[in-house]
Parts: structure tokens; sequence; C-alpha cells
């Protein structure tokens, strides 16, 4: 038997209430913590190609850059040390996460998202005025804890306010933030790249300061969440927060169900030594897994190198960073896609379909790729191919961002009892920063060595988790947050770690029925 479908039969979620717009705006609000990640994501690649930029902080990888007549496309633009610039914000962000998950536990979502606004907006006033390259650094880690406290309380925030219902909608907020960020940070680059004088590049980097000072405001007049307020013991708060957040008095059996919840939480005093325990394999294995393949799709190779990689296959300095834009607003309204569907045709539907899709547009660009420069590296695009090879890309992103992408967020968000979330959701931050380390670090090198057969390796892998994903997760959407536990227990696999000592002694209420297998 294989994988493991289940809804709702309600249809949605089990407790009254709407998307009021009290919940749908602070949920926006809340959301724009993606913005700084995204905008981080898409403005290193093109800061770091600007020549003023390089002489100044990288002079070596300038001059190389300038020797460089090597013919071999694949090799052209490999520099370790340049790299390190781009990444050392994901080693940063990795070590961050884990000291914001217990500010997240124990002093709640919203101020995880103040401090994440504060410190980020720290290191974009360093990197905007560095005169030297500690000023860079230093920014550069002030950004990457930024990033690891905003990532790992926004998701949770997120999951936590939205009805059971639009969570799915709720939460992919933040994988649209990051797709705009990252987009807004493109056509930034573009602007600045053409300002003379040389001093483009601070502008790039000091204007991380707005998406910053977006959420750092934001933040201040967010709610805390029902649920966090109870597990912090202010259940009357929590009483009148749900009240408005569902808009309805009848909030009682919600409220019982976070109540439970809480009770369970608290009994919990080492969430990362509980977290070990079999009864939770299941949701470790997700948070390990799920961002690690998030990354393995090869999407960063795009959004970090789209233009070095469009200069690869011979396009011009204004066609590259011109595709690239092209390439970021793809990803953003394909992500609208996820938006409309994830609640609907659910999570496993569009994780097989996009899956399908980026593995499809990776065979058909290797080959491309290897039919025009072979094994040797030596050889031209012409245009008819070049158009579509951008065409083949766009096709790949727009599957990441209405599979991949959002959801590589929303799922670890939404599968975690309360007790271990904070927990959880640290873990799936460090592996999603540590993997996007890597692969910022080692993509250039790659593509040396791999030449056309890295879209092949990719593409191996979006088979490995296509297939993972088919036989090991289960649906979630419309399940509401506390009652996730069920989900697992009738799991084909699952069930062997989940017994019933795992479900809230009050979550049996929930009828989850199986269904056919999608
Ligand atoms: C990923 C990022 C990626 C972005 C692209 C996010 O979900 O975590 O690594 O760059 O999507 O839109």
């Amino acid at each position: 038997m294989a994988g493991g479908g289940f809804v709702n039969p309600a249809g949605g979620g089990d407790y009254p209430g709407k998307l009021t717009s009290f919940v749908l705006l602070t949920c926006i609000v809340a959301a724009t913590g993606g913005l700084i990640f995204g905008y981080d994501i898409g403005i290193s690649g093109g800061v770091t190609s600007m020549d003023s930029f390089l002489l100044k902080f990288f002079p070596s990888v300038y001059h190389k850059e300038q020797a460089n007549k090597d013919t071999n496309q694949y090799c052209k633009f490999d520099s370790p040390l340049l790299t390190l610039f781009t990444s050392s914000l994901y080693l940063a962000a990795l070590v961050a996460s884990f000291f914001a998950s217990t500010v997240t536990r124990v002093f709640g979502r919203k101020i995880s998202m103040l401090f994440g606004g504060i410190t980020f907006l720290a290191g974009a006033a360093i990197n905007g005025a560095a005169r030297d390259i500690a000023m860079l650094i230093i920014g550069r880690i002030l950004l990457g804890v930024g990033v690891g406290f905003a990532n790992q309380s926004v998701p949770l925030y997120l999951s936590e306010m939205a009805p059971a219902k639009f969570r799915g909608m709720l939460n992919i907020g933040f994988q649209l933030m990051i797709t705009i960020g990252i987009f807004v940070a493109s056509l930034v680059n573009y602007g600045t790249a053409k300002i003379s004088g040389g001093w483009g590049w601070r502008v790039s980097l000091a204007g991380a300061a707005v998406p910053a000072l977006i959420i750092t405001v934001g933040s201040l007049f967010l709610p805390d969440t029902p649920n966090s307020l109870i597990d912090r013991g202010k259940d009357e708060e929590a009483r009148e927060m749900l009240r408005k957040v569902r808009g309805t008095e009848d909030i009682h059996a919600e409220f019982q169900d976070l109540v439970a919840a809480s009770v369970q939480s608290r009994s919990v005093q080492h969430p990362w030594v509980n977290i070990m325990q079999a009864k939770y394999r299941p949701q470790l294995t997700m948070a390990v897994l799920i961002p690690f393949f998030q990354q393995l799709t090869g999407i960063n190779v795009i959004m970090f190198y789209a233009p070095v990689l469009f200069k690869t296959i011979g396009f011009g300095d204004n066609a590259s960073l011109a595709s690239a834009v092209i390439t970021g607003l793809v990803n953003v309204f394909a992500t609208v896609v996820s938006i409309y569907y994830a609640d609907r045709a659910g999570r496993r539907k569009l994780f097989l379909e996009g899956g399908t899709q980026m593995l499809i547009c990776q065979i058909l660009v290797g080959t491309l790729i290897w039919k025009v420069f072979g094994v040797s590296g030596v050889g031209t695009v012409n245009k008819s191919t070049a158009i579509i090879i951008v065409f083949l890309i766009c096709v790949y992103v727009s599957g990441f961002a209405w599979s991949w992408g959002p959801l590589g967020w929303l799922v670890p968000s939404e599968i975690f009892p309360l007790e271990i979330r904070s927990a959880g959701q640290a873990i799936n931050v460090s592996v999603n920063m540590f993997f996007t380390f890597v692969i910022a670090q080692v993509f250039l090198s790659m593509l040396c060595h791999l030449k056309f057969g890295l879209f092949y390796f990719f593409g191996g892998w979006v088979v490995i988790m296509t297939t993972f994903i088919y036989f090991f997760l289960p649906e979630t959407k419309n399940v509401p947050i506390e009652e996730m536990v069920h989900v697992w227990k009738k799991h084909w696999f699952w069930s062997k770690f989940v017994g019933d000592a795992a479900a809230p002694a009050n979550g049996g209420d929930l009828e989850l029925k199986k269904t056919a297998q999608v």
C-alpha cells in the first residue's frame, strides 16, 4: 500500500469562525518577515557581480576574472572566496534559529519577529556603510541572525493564527513575500549596477533596511497567537484573542483543544530531548527531509546565479539581467497559484505535480546545454535555443513556486504538536539554511565539474523527493493544527511510531477519514 491521503471530511476547520479582516491583516503584516529573506537572496548575486564592489573587497577575485580567458564556459565564474560572502549569512541564520527557538517558545512569536527585524536593520546599515571586509562580515552575520529569527517565528505565527481551512493560503503569504523580496532586489540591482561612481552596491546593500523596517514596525503592532498566549499562562488574553481572530463568540471547542495542547506542552521540560522520542519520528523526519529536499531541487542555483547562469550559456550582460528579472516575476505569480490550491487540491497534489514539472524541465535543459557545449564547454547558443532554455527555466521555477517553495515552509510549520513546535521549526530552518549555504558555496564548482550533468544531478534528487512525498507525506490540508497527530496515526507507515498515547486526551473527536490514494 502506498501513500497516505487523509482529509477532514468536514471539508474545513472543525471549529466555528471565519476569515476575519483582523486575521487577514495580522497575517499580511507577519508575512512581510519573508521580505528580508527574499531581499537578501535576490541582492547578493547582483552585488557580487559589480566590478566596483569586487575591486574594493575582493580585488584578487576581480583580477582573476579579468585575466580569465578560459573558453570553457562551465568554469568561467568559479570562485569560492566570493561565494563565501553570499553563503556566510546562512551559517549565521542556522545558528540563530536555535536561539530563536527558545525566544519564540518562552517570550512568544512576536518578540522573535521584532528581534529579527531589528538585527536585520543593523546589518543593513553596517553593510551599506562598509569600509572594510570586517564591516562587511559583521553586517552579514547580523543579517543572518535576522533571517534566522524571522524564518523561525513567522511560519509558526501564520500557521497558528490561521483558521485550519485557510492555513495554507495565509501561511503561503510568507513565501509570497520571499518571492517579492527576491524580485524587488533584482530590480534594485539592475538600477544600482548602472550608477557611475562605483557606489551602487552600497544602495543595494543598504536597501535591505526597507524590508527590515517594515517587519520591525509591523511586529510592534502584531498580537501574539492564542496558542502561544495559553502556553505562556495568559489564558484570558488568549480567549479574547481567539474571539477576535475567529470573529465569533463560539470559540469554546477550539479554546479547550488549545488548552489541552498547552497542558501537554507544559509537561515537556526539554523539547530538544523530547523531539527525539519515537512518537515524534514522523514530524522529525519531515523537519529534516523537507528543507533538505527543498534545497536539492536546485532552485537557488537559479535564484542566486541566474545572471551568471545566463551569461554562461552565452547571453550578454543586459539579456542576463533581464532574464533574471523574468524568472523573478514568474516566481511571484506562480506562488499565487499555490495560495489558491494549497487548501483546495491539498499539499500532496501540489508536491507531486510540481516535482514532475521540475524534473521534465531539468532533463530538457541539461540535454540542450549538453547538445550546445558538449563535455568541453566550448560552443555558442543560438537565439532560438536560448529562448527555449529561458522558457524551460521559467516552467521549472513555476513548478517550484507552487510546490516545494511554499510547502517547504508550510508543511513543517503545521505538523508539530505545540510542545515541540518551536524546536521542530528551528530544525527546519537550520537544515534549510545549511543546505542553502552548501548549494550557494559549491554550485559554481559543481557547474565546472559536473557541467550539463548538474541539471541531471538535481533532477535525480527531484525523483527521490517526489517518491518520498508519494509514500510518506499524509495530506494535512484543512486539519486543525492541534489535531494533526491523528493524521500520522492513520498513516500506513507512521502509525507504527505514533501510538494512542501520543494523542491529546480530547483529541479523539475529530473524525479523520482515509480517502482514496492521490
Ligand atoms: C526557499 C529559498 C528560495 C526561495 C525561492 C524559498 O522557499 O527557502 O531558498 O530561494 O524559496 O523563491
